[in-house]
């Protein structure tokens, strides 16, 4: 069957339920920060599967790890014990432990909303509370209770009556968040670095803050991290730049490489649940696991979160730059390879405008640019990329 980049558009278009917005390609393979699609046009790739493929694409060390597991064993639920989840839950308690200084307690999942969800039923099975607390342009994620978080209505509205209630603070607004926070509130939801909303770094006063009143009120601080974290922003979790400590963190994206697997990592005090009040058939298989071990494997041997802080930091000076020659540029934000910039006109044509030239980006908001590479590109990749979005940015 013909296979082009239009025909295979137009197949999945027409079975798909609608709800992604899909672009004109199609892609078949790729190597490093590298994609091709089905006509043999290169790109490179700074979507990374909106974050997900930190180690690039056909990584050696991922591949190797999942040809061997799926020799070995793809699925085993929980009820048994597995070595690559079992080296898994050790690895990710080792990193939680020495960021937080408290040990900790893991829940498997295979998503960023389903780790989320994992983190409200935690929240209010620990506190007997309901209420919620979260940021305005937060998100995290779109089954029934991390979407009542997510702040955007037009992801919401068709969907309500959610679970709440819910208070929307804005970010930032330290007294907003010590009114909205009472002994009714099981827990508050945030971003260290929004991500669909925009690439906004909170700042470390608020968090500190939301540390604070949280602590005093009883009420569990959870930051979602899938996507900041997993060494995207210079640090295995992103709260370990800002040095403040949630109760829990969600992971997903990065984890397994590219292989869906997500977390919940909670302090060990707060680990409430009884037998079977939560669970997930896929939570915690052996192949999605052997990818998150290959995964931070890599992380380690390849240095790639010292080369996320120094290419982050090489990246947003060169950006900086730019914007001295662009002036559609208003700002850069971020931090490591988590990179936004606010542009004076609309994002989405600048996106096809890059994609045409061989640049795959994203955008997040109707103005914001979002950049998230794969943490071990070259340089030379880099300047290809850069040279690429000046000569698409008015
Ligand atoms: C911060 C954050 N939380 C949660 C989610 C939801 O993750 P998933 O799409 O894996 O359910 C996302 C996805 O973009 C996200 O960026």
């Amino acid at each position: 069957m013909n296979e082009t980049n239009a025909s295979l558009v137009e197949r999945e278009t027409k079975l798909e339920m609608g709800v992604y917005k899909k672009r004109d390609i199609a892609l078949s393979r790729g190597e490093g920060s590298i994609v091709w699609d089905v006509e043999g046009k290169r790109y490179i790739d700074f979507t990374s599967g909106i974050g997900v493929a930190i180690l690039g694409h056909n990584h050696p060390g991922l591949k190797q790890a999942l040809a061997e597991q799926a020799s070995k064993m793809i699925t085993c639920n929980e009820a048994f014990a597995n070595g690559e989840r079992t080296r898994l839950l050790e690895s990710l308690e080792s990193r939680w432990r020495s960021a937080s200084g408290k040990s900790g307690k893991i829940f498997l999942c295979n998503s960023g909303t389903e780790a989320n969800e994992a983190a409200i039923k935690l929240a209010r099975a620990k506190t007997g509370r309901k209420a919620l607390v979260a940021a305005m342009n937060g998100f995290h994620g779109r089954t029934a209770g991390s979407l009542a978080l997510t702040f955007k209505l037009k992801y919401r509205e068709r969907f309500e009556p959610l679970i709440g209630p819910i208070t929307r603070i804005r970010m930032n607004d330290i007294e907003g968040l010590r009114n909205a926070v009472t002994e009714e509130t099981a827990a508050v939801f945030l971003e260290v670095i929004q991500g669909e909303g925009g690439i906004r770094p909170a700042d470390v006063a608020f968090l500190s803050a939301a540390r604070e009143i949280c602590s005093q009120k009883g009420t569990l601080l959870v930051f979602d991290e899938v996507q900041a974290g997993m060494g995207r922003t210079g640090k295995f979790f992103s709260f370990e730049n800002v040095g403040v400590y949630p109760d829990v963190v969600t992971l997903a994206k990065g984890l397994g490489g590219g292989v869906p697997i997500g977390a919940a990592i909670a302090n060990e005090e707060f680990c409430v649940f009884k037998n079977l009040e939560h669970g997930s058939t896929f939570g915690g298989n052996p192949f999605a696991c052997a990818a998150a071990n290959a995964t931070i494997k890599a992380i380690e041997d390849e240095k790639l979160l010292e080369r996320a802080d120094e290419n982050g930091l090489w990246l947003s000076q060169k950006l900086q730059q730019m914007m001295t020659r662009k002036p559609s540029i208003v700002q850069v934000r971020g931090k490591g390879l988590f990179i936004g910039l606010e542009l004076k006109v609309e994002s989405t044509p600048i996106v096809k405008a890059a994609q045409a030239k061989g640049l795959l980006i994203l955008t997040a908001g109707d103005t914001t640019l979002r950049m998230l590479p794969p943490l071990n590109t070259t340089r030379e990749v880099y300047e290809e990329a850069l040279g690429i979005l000046e000569s698409v940015l008015p």
